[in-house]
């Protein structure tokens, strides 16, 4: 049988005991499913059976999508949470099904601050055409930010104070005790997209005049903050990951060198994951088409000691494009999302055609592929 690449297992380094070890390096990349009708962010059977079967399909590790920190922090309130117990007990039992398919379960912590409160993908509002911000009479709430900024064309948000950026902190830490409660084996801390900690790095949303604005050291502040008091209370044995936005794409904006610099740091504070997405901030837009973002992830990698996990996403569709991409040392992972979105079977799909042995359950054994 030949070797791939792919499918050869893989350890994501953890601070203490053995490692998180991944059965093969593809990743189900976090995406919102915008499926919580009762607004209460608890994971429903929706979840389960979602990214369950992106278990089945194979994947080495399953990333939930965007959870929410704080409810103030959703980008909808259709998202999921992990701001209450009921929340980290409906979570059980989907890393407990993702375990018993032979996958790791992530889930992303996340906070969308100036862009929270937006309508989710739902057809009543589809149909209503009502998009961006969230109104009041449809449960919208005040956002809070870094610096309230235009950019984002939404309803305007409020600064945060030093006081609401400490709570906040501790929500992150909170919200990791309770992912590990929940079964998760890997946090990602979701730095990307223009959310709110992307909100505090980027020069283009973050003026601000106090400890957390200006300086690169105050801009990275609330990150580090953050990762400083995830990693006190997320178990040494689990694995610390970081989706990034490599680039804002606009000279000003946070930049690929900026990105490698806090990696560099972050490894330093025990991360080992690092995932490497890009823009958010603002309309602005960089390259598209397949493989868009690998560059990102291949400057990350070779910033970074050789036992850092890093993973390329974007456009990654094909299993020879995946396996090239390892092969050629761009990256050690790839996460495929809206591919594996219509085909959960994606990584078993690629195992045939690469020539590797499948991770099929039992129950599909006989099928003919
Ligand atoms: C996403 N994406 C995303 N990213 C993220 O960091 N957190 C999230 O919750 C979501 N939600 C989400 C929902 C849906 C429906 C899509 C399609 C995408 C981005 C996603 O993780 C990924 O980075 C992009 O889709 C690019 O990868 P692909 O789809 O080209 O493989």
């Amino acid at each position: 049988m030949p070797q791939s690449k792919l499918f050869a297992p893989v350890t994501i380094p953890t601070r203490a005991g053995r490692g998180l070890v991944l059965r093969n390096r593809t990743v189900l990349p976090p995406m919102c499913q915008y499926s919580i009708e009762q607004r209460d962010g608890v994971p429903t059977t929706w979840q389960l059976v979602h990214l369950g079967a992106h278990a089945q399909g194979g994947f080495g590790l399953v990333i939930a999508e965007a959870t929410a920190v704080a409810p103030e922090g959703r980008i909808s309130d259709l998202d999921v949470g992990l701001w209450n117990e009921r929340q980290a007990d409906a979570w059980k039992p989907v890393t407990e099904f993702i375990h018993s398919q032979g996958a790791a379960a992530g889930v992303q912590l996340a906070h969308a601050g100036a862009k929270a409160s937006t309508y989710g993908w739902l057809k009543e509002y589809d149909d209503a055409g009502k998009t961006g911000s969230l109104a009041p009479e449809d449960g919208g709430w005040q956002t809070l930010t870094s610096t309230p900024s235009d950019l984002h064309g939404l309803d305007p948000a409020v600064q945060m104070t030093a006081e609401q950026i400490a709570e906040s902190v501790q929500d992150w830490a909170a919200a990791a005790q309770r992912a590990d409660r929940a079964g998760f084996d890997l946090i990602q801390i979701h730095a990307a997209h223009g959310y709110l900690i992307h909100q505090f790095l980027s020069p283009l949303t973050n003026q601000r005049t106090d400890q957390y604005g200006g300086s690169w050291e105050n801009r990275t502040r609330y990150l580090r903050e953050i990762v400083q008091a995830v990693a006190a209370v997320w178990p040494q044995e689990k694995a610390l990951g970081i989706r990034f936005s490599g680039d804002d794409w606009v000279e000003g904006g946070w930049r690929i060198a900026d990105t490698v610099r806090l990696a560099e740091e972050l490894y330093a504070e025990g991360v080992r994951a690092f995932d490497l997405s890009s823009a958010g901030i603002g309309p602005f837009r960089g390259p598209s088409g397949p493989g868009y973002q690998v560059p990102l992830a291949q400057a990350v990698k070779q910033a970074l000691p050789a036992d850092a996990f890093v993973t390329a996403v974007g456009g990654i569709t094909d299993p020879a494009q995946a396996e090239q991409i390892l092969v050629t040392g761009q990256a050690d992972g790839v996460s495929v999302g809206r591919a594996a979105l219509g085909d959960p079977q994606w990584p078993n799909r690629a195992a045939k055609r690469l020539g590797a042995a499948m991770a099929s359950p039992a129950q599909y054994w006989r099928g003919r592929w």
